[in-house]
């Protein structure tokens, strides 16, 4: 089968490997329709996670059909289309046990990052019943990718973890997928104020269609701190979301945040930033970062079917499998494709 691996910093190539088996029977090998590229994926080519091994499929995306399980799977079976999600859930660990999959002590993020992932023409997916789930029927199968992780990773650990309020001011930098899904699920509690920043103009225009009140291109970063400033009375925001990575953006965050304020970091960083304790300390505000758990998906899915929630949005371009290395130049560099979430499909059988 073919597969889009990683090959070292810097380099990605298609590679041909064998179709995987069952190795468990709580397993699932899934054949792959539609696939997708995540920022996360960049920060692995940039060689910003160093864990992850040379020649692994990337991928934590995707919408299949199930090929084969093991004897121990209940939920689903074969012939089944599911929606895979980014985490893998053993569902019985001390970690599953308080909807904290994301540090499955046997599962977790691994998909694309420690095993194999989802841009290939199969996967096989650990602990199936509590790591796939069934597509509602309102659900397109390009919608249900956008529930893999970029709808659950800005709704949690966006705007749960840094509990938006009614009401409330909330500034979001990076406006990419995982932002724009802060931005999108952050109304469900209808903050009064909402400022995005980036840097891509195209992508600033999105959000004031999803519901930006206002936006900045933050490429001078001072005076975006000043035009929020002014917004804001010269008291800052009450939710800052970081949804890009660099400790810039991060800066920008603590620059702005009012007194009892929270900072909500979900950008996957590869260096260190600078944490202002110093200037900090004394403002009572909080701060969260994480791994999202996909513990939303079962509520997000029932969102999106009844049309609530509206994830064909956020998609821009259509591919071919075979046209995969095309689909991470354009969304490598998506500023100048007017680029949000590409659809990459395979052939179906
Ligand atoms: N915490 C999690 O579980 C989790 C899950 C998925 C993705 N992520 C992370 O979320 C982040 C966003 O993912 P994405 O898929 O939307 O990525 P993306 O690369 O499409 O989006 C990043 C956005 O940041 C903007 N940007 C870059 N530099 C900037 C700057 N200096 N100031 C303002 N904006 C700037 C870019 O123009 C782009 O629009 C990434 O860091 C990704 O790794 C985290
Ligand atoms: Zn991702
Ligand atoms: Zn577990």
């Amino acid at each position: 089968m073919k597969t889009l691996s990683y090959i070292e910093p810097g380099k990605i190539d298609v590679l041909e490997k064998d179709i995987p088996k069952l190795s468990a029977d709580t397993d699932a090998i899934v054949r792959l329709v539609k696939t997708t590229i995540c920022g996360t994926d960049l920060h692995i080519i940039a060689g910003h996670t160093p864990e992850v091994p040379e020649g692994l499929t990337l991928g934590h995306e995707g919408v299949g059909v199930i090929e084969q399980i093991g004897d121990s799977v209940n939920n689903f079976k074969v012939g089944d289309k599911v929606i895979i999600s980014c985490i893998t859930a053993c569902g019985h660990c001390d970690y599953c046990k308080r909807q904290m999959y994301s540090h499955c002590a046997d599962g977790g993020w691994n998909l694309g990052h420690l095993i194999d992932g989802t841009q290939a023409e199969y996967v096989r997916i650990h602990h199936a019943d509590n790591s796939l789930y069934h597509i509602p029927k309102n659900i397109t199968d390009e919608g249900a990718v956008m529930l893999s992780d970029i709808l659950p990773t800005g709704f949690e650990i966006g705007v749960l973890d840094g509990h938006v309020q009614p009401g409330q001011t909330i500034a979001l930098v990076g406006a990419g997928p995982v932002g724009l899904s802060a931005l999108l699920t952050a109304q469900f509690f209808s903050p009064a104020t909402i400022i995005v920043m980036d840097l891509d103009d195209n992508r600033l225009q999105v959000a004031k269609e999803f519901g930006a009140t206002h936006v900045i291109n933050s490429a001078n970063k001072e005076d975006a701190i000043k035009q929020i400033m002014e917004i804001t009375n010269n008291v800052g925001v009450d939710v800052a979301m970081e949804a890009v990575g660099y400790p810039t953006t991060f800066d920008l965050c603590q620059q702005i945040i009012a007194p009892g304020g929270h900072i909500s970091n979900l950008g996957v960083h590869g260096e260190p930033v600078t944490f202002e304790l110093n200037k900090l300390w004394i403002k009572n505000i909080s701060l969260s970062t994480g791994l999202v758990n996909t513990s939303s998906t079962p509520m997000l899915l029932k969102t999106v079917n009844a049309g609530k929630l509206e994830p064909n949005e956020l998609i821009t371009h259509h591919f071919n499998f075979n046209q995969i290395l095309e689909a991470y130049d354009i969304f490598k560099h998506a500023d100048d494709n007017k680029a949000l979430k590409l659809i990459i499909s395979f052939d179906e059988v």
